[in-house]
């Protein structure tokens, strides 16, 4: 599902030339669900930007859902973020002149979809929302703006779901609901996991942990997990 080979991002400043990503290397298979972690800066809302093909790589090559990002123009990267993925951003993104429910339905009437409405309010019911469907971001939480992001991400039911701190905004219990909602989808359609996560129990539930740090991925086990979790 997810392919990152060689993978390289600098960004340059006026006087300095900042290295985030360097020779990173991920293989995603379908419907497998990875946690990614790693202390602030190390760059993994940058790692999702680019295999999202919202950002591009300075240097290698991006492969997700079997298609290549190098090479396509920003229509055709819309295009396949549309087909295949769900994005859960960090900062949220969310349209502040449209409602709970109007941002939530925006995918699928971008992609043509009727009965877009009625979809859009059982989702925000998964999520826990149903009463706040014509409140507008402003008029909401963080946490429930949150909630409105990953009803908009889940809603046209996409192969992969790419979440930066899905849970980062919420209390254990509603973390636990979305967590379950997010495990559910693995569980009955195969959906693919990346998760960026400071939360140890959502990268406990995931097949496998990865910690991002001097610009490249290696996975940890359990018990490291614990020790990065303590000292954060
Ligand atoms: N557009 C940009 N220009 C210059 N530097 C950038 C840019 N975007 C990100 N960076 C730098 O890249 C590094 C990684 O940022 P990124 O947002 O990917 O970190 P992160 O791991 O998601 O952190 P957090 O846990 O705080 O969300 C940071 O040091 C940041 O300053
Ligand atoms: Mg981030």
């Amino acid at each position: 599902m997810i392919e990152l080979s060689n993978l390289s991002r600098h960004y340059s400043m006026a006087d300095t030339d900042v290295t985030v990503l360097q020779q990173l290397n991920l293989s995603v298979e379908a419907t497998e669900r990875v946690a990614i972690v790693g202390p602030s800066g190390s760059g993994k809302t940058t790692l999702l930007l680019i295999l999202t093909g919202l950002e591009s790589p300075s240097d290698g090559t991006v492969k997700v859902a079997q298609q290549s990002l190098t090479g396509m123009s920003p229509d055709q990267r819309a295009d396949l973020r549309r087909k295949h993925i769900g994005i859960v951003f960090q900062s949220f993104h969310l349209i502040p002149t449209l409602t709970a429910r109007e941002n939530v339905a925006l995918p699928l009437e971008i992609g043509g979809q009727r009965n877009s409405r009625k979809q859009a309010l059982a989702m925000l019911d998964k999520v826990g929302l149903s009463a706040r469907a014509s409140h507008y971001p402003a008029q909401l939480s963080g946490g429930e703006q949150q909630r409105v992001a990953i009803a908009r991400a889940l809603v046209h039911e996409p192969e992969l779901i790419v979440a930066d701190e899905p849970t980062g905004n919420l209390d254990e219990h509603t973390g636990d609901r979305i967590m379950q909602l997010l495990f559910d989808l693995n569980r009955d359609h195969g959906t693919t996991l990346l998760l960026v996560t400071h939360d140890h129990k959502l990268a406990a539930h995931c097949d496998k942990t990865l910690q991002l740090g001097n610009g490249s991925l290696h996975e940890i086990d359990s018990a490291a997990l614990a020790r990065v979790q303590s000292s954060s």
